[in-house]
């Protein structure tokens, strides 16, 4: 199939069009490069730099490329910049992805996949959560991504549209291959910071809370591999091409694993003991987080080929230290 892809110089989105130019489809990006990198991008796809809601290019760009289904990623992520900058956030990944819909619904594009997040559940009283767990989130990210699933949901009804919308619980690691990665500047997540420690890019890592209602007192979460994430996408494309009809999907392994289990891990892999502190509980952080990913299963044929906590942090590492290494050759 012929795709637009927004985002897709960015961390997850850079993974997935490895995956769809090896599943044999055409790409095309849509990415404004302003977290994105150029360089991450394959060559076999076309990258346009631009907003995603620019009136003028997109619906020009989906009209002469005959795109017949968007997978939207471009959107703004850091939980902690929400609250502080909402109305950010609102636009970024709600008033755009209304205006990218709107493209969609003008241009006849009846496809759509969309990231998602676990933030929508806020901090859930089930664990593991699924699809129907009650969605309360509890910062302007989730709220922003939850905003979306319902214009989603409502356009479809009204619409020759069918959406996938992929709730993303922890996303890490990178592509086996070294072909991309997360390269975000400042970034928060654990495994990237704690990688960044193990290298000497960082002083220390900070626990958030080590008196959580968990076996050794930090909070649990369920790592998924980037890669494995980016062959859902394509399985959703797949779907949605031959006629399935619009679904929810919480995207994990279903196993989870404490702040202090991923550290170990970090330190096993790299071999270096660096230095831990324990700090305080970080705000709006839940005790666990794991997926119930049955409806995944049910829905897809999707087989994970990365679900092992030892791997996913040995491809981080390997990602970090490339980054490390062509930093330093610039
Ligand atoms: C992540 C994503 C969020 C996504 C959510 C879905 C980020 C920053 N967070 O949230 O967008 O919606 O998954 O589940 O992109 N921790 C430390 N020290 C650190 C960093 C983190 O102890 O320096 C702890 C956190 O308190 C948390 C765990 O590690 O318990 C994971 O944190 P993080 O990687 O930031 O992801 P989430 O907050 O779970």
């Amino acid at each position: 199939m012929k795709v637009l892809v927004t985002g897709g110089a960015g961390y997850i989105g850079s993974h997935v069009v490895l995956e769809l130019l090896d599943g044999g489809h055409q790409v095309v990006i849509v990415d404004d490069l302003s977290t994105g990198r150029r360089e991450f991008v394959d060559p076999r796809a076309r990258l346009v730099v631009c907003d995603i809601a620019d009136r003028g290019q997109v619906p020009a760009l989906i009209h002469d490329e005959s795109i017949e289904a968007v997978l939207h990623f471009a959107g703004s992520i850091v939980v902690p910049e929400s609250v502080d900058s909402p109305l950010k956030y609102y636009l970024n990944n709600t008033a755009k992805t209304r205006t990218l819909i709107e493209f969609c619904i003008d241009a006849g594009v009846k496809h759509f996949v969309f990231s998602s997040t676990a933030a929508v559940y806020g901090e859930p009283d089930e664990i593991p959560v699924t699809e129907t767990t009650p969605t309360i989130p509890i910062n302007p990210y989730g709220r922003s991504k939850l905003m979306t699933e319902w214009m989603l949901q409502d356009t479809a009804a009204a619409h020759d549209f069918e959406f996938a919308a992929l709730r993303y619980f922890n996303v890490a690691g990178a592509d086996p291959e070294g072909r991309t990665g997360q390269a975000t500047p400042n970034a928060t997540h654990l495994l990237k910071v704690t990688t960044q420690v193990a290298l000497g890019l960082r002083s220390q890592l900070s626990i958030f809370g080590t008196d959580y209602p968990t076996d050794d007192g930090t909070c649990i979460r369920d790592y998924i591999h980037v890669s494995d994430l980016a062959a859902i996408h394509v399985q959703a494309l797949q779907y949605l091409a031959e006629g399935g009809s619009s679904c929810i999907l919480n995207c994990g392994y279903g196993e989870g694993f404490s702040v202090r289990q991923v550290v170990d891990a970090v330190r096993r892999a790299s071999g270096v003991e660096f230095p831990v502190c324990d700090g305080p509980r970080r705000a709006g952080d839940p005790a666990e987080l794991i997926a119930d990913p049955s409806r995944l299963h049910r829905t897809f044929d999707w087989k994970p080929r990365h679900a092992d906590l030892d791997h996913i942090v040995q491809t981080a590492l390997q990602w970090e230290r490339h980054l490390q290494r062509t930093t330093a050759d610039a």
